[in-house]
């Protein structure tokens, strides 16, 4: 017989074995009508005469998969999670998690607090709180290192990663793995442990193993250094030596009080914030839910250049097989070597086989033209950022690939409706903007173009997904959206050096904020002759004080071409340290002279203001122009593209913690102080200050 308990779970009696089952799709999150069901079903198999031993299991594609993340800005519904597993932890009769899929966060705080712990073979364990700023508050830092060791768990509870199921029997996490059949399998188990005596196993009631004590300062240094900035991690190293050293009870006390804070962090929110809104980026206006994306099983990149290379081996992880087109042999060659080059750092790094090597390279085709396309399902054309060129590829892809392929531009500033427009089917077209390094970096802006088919721009979302990228659609719009922003914060860095900053104070500014690299030292590592090469390109349509603006082009021309010539905003020793040099401040002085600039001292306040500010007021323009679909999606491109850190939640979320008005009053200072024409506050500006909104309301 089955009980309904709440719409989210139900109790099923099959003899002296219970099974109650949670069905709260899409992921099983303990919403709150999970964790009431759960206490009825305890109630239930506690007070029945009858029951023996109760299993806890999952409907859909996973084991429950953490707390319910849009319950975090509700007031908190009784029972909550604490209660619900306290209650599991008194259990007088064994109960035992049955899980599948991924049995993450508050899911696996429930099991630890079960008598036994089975899974499904290939599923996974994690407690990714700390990925949300949070930490596992509901006895999970208790009860972990009581059954895996304090150093397992401190890995688990401060990385946030995922274990499977061998590695997880083999630390004890699980007591059993199962082949198929988990329900049954799970009874089956319950069985077996009435037979022997239904033993009850508390995890409560085990001591916490001994352990180095060099370990928790070791991994503290370690944590700060990785995750630069975040607190949580820190505060699960605080826990872990309090749990080590106090009695269960209180420090389940001490944990739920810790976690409990971290919920109303600043952190926190900008992290979960994070978290929906790259989930939101990939519902995209105009394209139905449930849209089905096309088929990709063979792809075609034209260019084998440094992106085309970047885009191939994306595709060659997977095990999707690529033609890389190119004009000669020679280019084509060198491309090999280079994919091959990649992939032995990963030998060596003993992150990958020697086998699965030559098993992606076999998946390469080099080519010279387009005769083997007849059966690629995309082309990405990642060639010469030139419009003429780029025209004729795209054109000769269209005559060789079948009618439904879909053909793709990596542009990164180019007008995708030219492109589009020399298409004679514009609707398979869309860009798929990869940032360099293509096979690294997380963003891929995929762009819109008018004509643009919905199964198209699922297709560039679910493929993006695919090859491990974070996929957000962006509209027409010069250098869409990552660099346009960009392109202001670089435009702020350059009049900084004229108006008396030093490439050094700029960078510890914005590394001080949370950037991992400063604008000049990355402009060191991009090299000054792509940048002045940039500069060229884009020199007709800047504004006078930009064109006269040449710092790059006079490093360039010295020779300073950055860390690959030794010298460039820095000069680097042999270790490749930066240092500050003073030929670039007497550099910066005659170009001062030259230009008829006075020099002041810059303050560190307006160094970020002038940087940011300029950034998010581009982005307003942006959001206006509906270039870009939401605020949230801004935010995704920044962390994932440019190091945004992502604890500040990127520069939307980032504005309305300061506030609009505020912002709005600096940007009217800078107006005054550098020029209208850079900061004008944008319409949207204006308009949210009116009405007392921000960007993400
Ligand atoms: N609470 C509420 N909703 C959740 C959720 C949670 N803990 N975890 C996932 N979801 C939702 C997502 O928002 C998404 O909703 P949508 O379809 O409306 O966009 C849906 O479940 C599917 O999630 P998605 O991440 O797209 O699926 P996936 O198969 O790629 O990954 C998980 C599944 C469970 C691995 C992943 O969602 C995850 O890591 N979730 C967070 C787990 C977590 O941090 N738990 C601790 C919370 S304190």
């Amino acid at each position: 017989m089955t009980l309904a308990l709440e719409k989210t779970v139900s109790l099923e009696r099959a003899g002296e074995i219970f099974v109650a089952t949670v069905d709260n799709p899409p992921v099983n999150a303990l919403s709150h009508s999970v964790r009431a069901g759960l206490a009825d079903a305890i109630d239930e198999f506690e007070r029945s005469d009858e029951a023996r031993a109760l299993v806890i299991v999952c409907a859909g594609r996973t084991f429950i998969a953490g707390a319910d993340i849009r319950e975090f800005n509700k007031p908190l519904q009784e029972p909550r999670l604490g209660t619900l597993i306290d209650r599991l932890d008194r259990c007088e009769k064994p109960v035992i998690a049955a899980m599948h899929g991924t049995a993450l966060g508050g899911g696996l705080e429930i099991a630890l607090a079960c008598s036994y712990r089975i899974a499904l073979e290939g599923a996974r364990f994690g407690l990714p709180e700390v990925k949300l700023g949070l930490l596992p508050g509901s006895g999970g830092i208790v009860r972990l290192p009581r059954l895996i060791g304090v150093e397992n768990a401190l890995t688990m509870i401060s990385e946030g990663g995922q274990i499977g199921t061998q590695e997880a029997l083999q630390k004890g996490l699980v007591d059993e793995i199962v082949a198929n059949d988990l329900g049954a399998s799970a009874v089956a188990f319950g069985r077996f442990v009435v037979a022997s005596g239904g033993l009850v196993r508390r995890t409560s009631d085990l001591s916490v193993p001994d352990f180095d004590a060099g370990l928790l300062e070791t991994r503290r240094a370690a944590l700060a250094k990785k995750h630069k900035g975040l607190k949580a991690p820190q505060i699960a190293v605080d826990l872990m030596a309090m749990v080590a050293g106090t009695p269960f009870a209180e420090a389940a006390e001490k944990e739920y009080a810790a976690c409990k804070a971290l919920i109303a962090s600043p952190q926190s929110q900008a992290l979960r914030h994070l978290f929906s809104a790259e989930r939101a980026a990939l519902k995209i206006k105009g394209v139905p839910q449930g849209t089905a994306p096309r088929e990709v099983h063979k792809v075609a990149i034209v260019g084998p250049g440094t992106m085309g290379r970047g885009i191939a081996i994306c595709f060659l992880d997977i095990g999707v097989p690529v033609v890389l087109v190119g004009r000669g042999r020679e280019s084509l060659d060198k491309a090999a070597a280079t994919i091959r080059k990649i992939y032995g750092g990963k030998v060596k790094r003993g992150t990958m086989s020697e086998a699965e090597v030559e098993t992606r390279m076999a998946l390469l085709e080099p080519a010279l033209d387009y005769d083997g396309l007849g059966d690629a399902d995309l082309a990405i054309e990642a060639v010469t950022e030139d419009l003429e060129i780029k025209k004729q590829v795209l054109a000769g892809l269209e005559a060789a690939l079948p009618e439904r392929a879909v053909i793709a531009s990596n542009t990164s500033f180019l007008d995708i409706e030219v492109l589009a427009s020399c298409l004679a089917r514009p609707k398979n077209f869309a860009g798929m903007h990869f940032f360099n390094p293509a096979n690294v970096m997380k963003l891929l802006e995929n762009v819109r173009a008018g004509a643009t088919a919905p199964d198209v721009l699922a297709t560039v979302t679910a493929t993006g997904k695919r090859i491990g990228k974070v996929p957000v659609l962006v509209g027409r719009s010069e250098g869409f959206v990552a660099n346009r922003m960009l392109s202001k914060r670089s435009r702020e860095a350059q009049f900084l050096l004229e108006d008396g900053a030093t490439p050094q104070q700029v960078d510890r500014v914005l590394v001080e904020f949370g950037f991992p690299i400063g604008p000049f030292a990355l402009a060191d590592l991009a090299g000054m002759d792509v940048m002045a090469a940039t500069r060229a390109a884009r020199l007709a349509s800047m504004t006078p004080r930009e064109q006269a603006c040449d710092i790059v082009d006079k490093l360039a021309a010295a020779g300073r071409l950055g860390q690959k010539s030794g010298a460039g905003y820095y000069r680097y020793d042999e270790n490749r340290k930066p240092l500050p040099d003073p030929v670039v401040d007497d550099m910066l002085a005659s170009h001062r002279a030259e230009r008829g600039l006075p020099r002041r001292d810059i303050g560190d306040e307006e160094i970020l203001e002038r940087c940011l500010y300029a950034m998010v007021n581009e982005a307003a323009r942006i959001l206006d122009e509906g270039a870009a679909e939401r605020a949230g999606d801004i935010d995704v491109i920044w962390t994932n593209g440019f190091g945004w850190p992502a604890y500040l939640g990127g520069p939307m979320f980032w504005a309305d913690q300061i506030g609009l008005p505020d912002i709005r009053k600096a940007l009217v200072k800078y107006s005054g102080l550098v020029g209208e024409t850079y900061f004008k506050p944008a319409a949207l500006i204006d308009r949210l200050v009116q009405t007392g909104g921000g960007f993400l309301d």
